[in-house]
C-alpha cells in the first residue's frame, strides 16, 4: 500500500473516495467534514439531521457525490462520543474505515488530516496510519485458490492544508508506517507454520535484518551454546531434528549509548516434549516464538527510527519435541548461571531456554533487560487473552512499561513475584524445579526467571494471551498479533 502526502483540502481534492470522520451527533461538524458540508450545500448536515448517519463509533456510510464535489464518493465514518475519544479509538476508527473501503472493492482514497481534540497533526497521522496498516493486515501466503478475490487498497493520499501540516503529517505517517510494518512482519512470522518458521529461518531473518541495517549478528549452534555452558537451552533443543539456534542481534554496538537487552522466547513449535500436550489446539503452539518475532522486528524498527540506544536482541530458538534423545522429567540441568534445575515438566521449556538467555544478556551489562514470552497458560487464565502479564524487579522500569502501554493500547497488568513464591519451586535434588504446583502458575514462571537476572533491572512480559487471538479486535485481525512490538518501540522512543 502506497501512502503519500499531498497538499490539498478535502472539498477541493478529486479522488475515488474521500474519507471523512465525525463525532456522534449532536456534536457540531468540525474540521474537513465541515468544509465539505459547506461546499455541498449542507448535504451532510441534512443526512445527519435525518438520522441517516449518527456518527457512532466505527459506523461507516458510503455516499455518492453525483458531481457535487471533485471526489466521486464520500465515506462518512463515526468516531463515537467526543468526550470518550482517544488514540485507541482513533486507531480503531482508521482500521474500520480502511476495512470498509477495502471490502467495498475500492482501491484508493484520500483523507485530509487535521488536528482533532487534543491531538496534533503528527499524532493524528501516526495513529491513523498505524490503525490502517494493522487493520488491513491479511495473511494469504499459503492460499492458492481464488487469489483474484483477495481485495487490497493500493494507494492512500493524506492531504495537508499548509506546508507545516504536510511536514507534520509526513513525519507522523513515516513513523506509523515503520512501526506497523514491523508489527506486520512479526505477525507473518507468528502466523507462518512451524514447518517453515524454523529456528534456522529465524536466524536467516535476523541475518537479513543485520545485513540490511549493518547490525552485528552472532548465531550460535546448539553445540556451541552447550560448550559455553547453556545446559538448559541445549537440553530443550536436543529432542528435535530441526537444529536450534541461539541468535544475538546488536544495534548501535560500541557507540557508548545505554544498553538495553531484549530477550524473546523462540520456541518455533511447542509439543510439550515428553510431557506432551493434549492434541486439541496443539496447532496453536506454532505461536510460541511470538516473543522472538517481537524482539527481531523491534530492532528493525529501532534502526529505521534511528533510536539512540545500544540494543541487544537475544533469541534462544528451538522446537520442543519428544524423541529418543529428548530431555525428560527428573533430569537435572546445569544452566549458564551455574545454578541447577530439576525438570518436572518438559512443557515448562520456555523458562529453561530463557534462563540461559537472561544469564547470557548480563555479559552486556545492560541498563535494563526485558523479556517477552508466551510463557504460561496460567497467565491467560488469570488475565484473559487481551492482557500482558507484567513482572519485574524494578519499580521505575515497570512504570516505564506501563506508560508505554497507555500510549499503544497493549494492556499490561502487574503480578507480584514475592520471595514467598520461591517455596513452590524448591527441589530435593537441585537448586530448584522448573514448575511448582498448579497454584500461581504465571507467577512461578516469573519467579523462576528472576533467579537469572541478578540485580539488573528486569521486566518479564508474559504474552501467552494476546500473542494470538481467535476473535478479531478493531485493528487486530485474528491470528498472530505482533503484540509487544509497539510497546517496546514506544518504551525505547521515550527512554531517558
Ligand atoms: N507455550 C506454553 C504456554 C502457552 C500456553 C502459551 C497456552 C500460549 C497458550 C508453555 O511452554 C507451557 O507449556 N507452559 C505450561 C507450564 C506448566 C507446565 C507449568 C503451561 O502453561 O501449561
Ligand atoms: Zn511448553
Ligand atoms: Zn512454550
Amino acid at each position: 500500500m502506497d501512502i503519500r502526502v499531498e497538499k490539498g483540502i478535502a472539498e477541493k481534492y478529486p479522488s475515488e473516495l474521500l474519507l471523512l470522520f465525525s463525532f456522534e451527533s449532536p456534536e457540531p461538524l468540525e474540521g474537513p467534514v465541515k468544509g465539505v458540508d459547506l461546499e455541498w450545500k449542507g448535504f451532510l448536515s441534512t443526512l445527519i439531521r435525518q438520522g441517516d448517519f449518527k456518527g457512532e463509533l466505527f459506523q461507516c456510510r458510503l455516499v455518492h457525490t453525483q458531481g457535487a464535489l471533485p471526489s466521486k464518493r464520500v465515506l462518512l465514518a463515526g468516531l463515537g462520543k467526543k468526550e470518550e475519544f482517544d488514540l485507541e479509538k482513533w486507531r480503531g476508527a482508521a482500521s474500520k474505515a480502511g476495512q470498509f473501503i477495502r471490502d467495498s472493492g475500492i482501491k484508493q482514497f484520500a483523507f485530509q488530516i487535521k488536528r482533532l481534540d487534543r491531538f496534533s497533526e503528527e499524532e493524528m497521522a501516526e495513529y491513523f496510519v498505524t490503525g490502517l496498516i494493522l487493520g488491513l493486515y491479511q495473511f494469504n501466503e499459503f492460499k492458492t485458490l481464488e487469489r483474484e478475490k483477495i481485495k487490497t487498497i493500493e494507494k492512500v493520499i493524506l492531504l495537508g492544508e499548509t506546508e507545516q501540516d504536510i511536514q507534520s503529517i509526513g513525519e507522523g505517517s513515516r513513523k506509523g508506517s515503520i512501526i506497523s510494518g514491523s508489527v506486520c512482519t512479526a505477525r507473518n512470522l507468528v502466523n507462518g507454520p512451524s514447518n517453515q518458521v524454523t529456528p534456522t529461518l529465524l536466524a536467516e531473518k535476523a541475518r537479513q535484518i543485520a545485513r540490511d541495517h549493518s547490525m552485528e549478528i552472532q548465531v550460535l549452534e546448539v553445540s556451541e551454546a552447550e560448550a559455553m555452558g547453556m545446559g538448559a537451552f541445549a537440553a530443550v533443543a536436543r529432542g528435535s531434528h530441526e537444529p536450534g539456534k541461539f541468535i544475538v542481534l546488536e544495534y548501535n554496538k560500541g557507540k557508548g549509548m545505554d544498553t538495553i537487552a531484549l530477550v524473546g522466547k523462540g520456541i518455533t513449535f511447542d509439543s510439550g516434549g515428553i510431557s506432551i500436550k493434549p492434541s486439541e489446539h496443539m496447532e496453536r503452539m506454532k505461536d510460541d516464538m511470538s516473543g522472538a518475532a517481537a524482539v527481531l522486528t523491534t530492532l528493525q524498527a529501532a534502526f529505521q527510527l534511528q533510536i539512540p540506544l545500544h540494543l541487544v536482541g537475544i533469541i534462544p530458538a528451538t522446537e520442543n519435541l519428544p524423541s529418543g534423545k529428548a530431555y525428560k522429567p527428573g533430569d537435572v540441568l546445569k544452566t549458564l548461571s551455574g545454578q541447577t534445575v530439576e525438570v518436572i515438566s518438559t512443557d515448562a521449556e520456555g523458562r529453561l531456554i530463557l534462563a540461559d538467555a537472561l544469564t547470557f544478556s548480563l555479559d552486556y551489562q545492560p541498563k535494563a533487560i526485558i523479556d517477552l514470552a508466551t510463557l504460561t497458560g496460567a497467565c491467560v487464565v488469570a488475565l484473559g487473552d487481551d492482557v500482558i502479564g507484567l513482572f519485574g524487579n524494578n519499580e521505575s522500569l515497570q512504570k516505564k512499561i506501563e506508560e508505554a502501554s497507555q500510549k499503544t493500547g497493549e494492556k499490561v497488568w502487574r503480578l507480584p513475584i514475592w520471595d514467598e513464591y520461591f517455596e513452590y519451586i524448591k527441589s530435593d535434588v537441585a537448586d530448584f524445579k522448573n514448575v511448582g504446583t498448579r497454584a500461581a502458575g504465571a507467577i512461578i514462571g516469573g519467579i523462576f526467571l528472576s533467579k537469572f537476572v541478578e540485580k539488573t533491572p528486569w521486566v518479564h512480559l508474559d504474552i501467552a494471551g494476546p500473542a494470538f487471538i481467535e476473535k478479531e479486535r478493531p485493528y487486530i485481525p485474528k491470528g498472530g498479533t505482533g503484540v509487544g512490538v509497539r510497546l517496546l518501540v514506544q518504551l525505547l522512543r521515550d527512554w531517558r
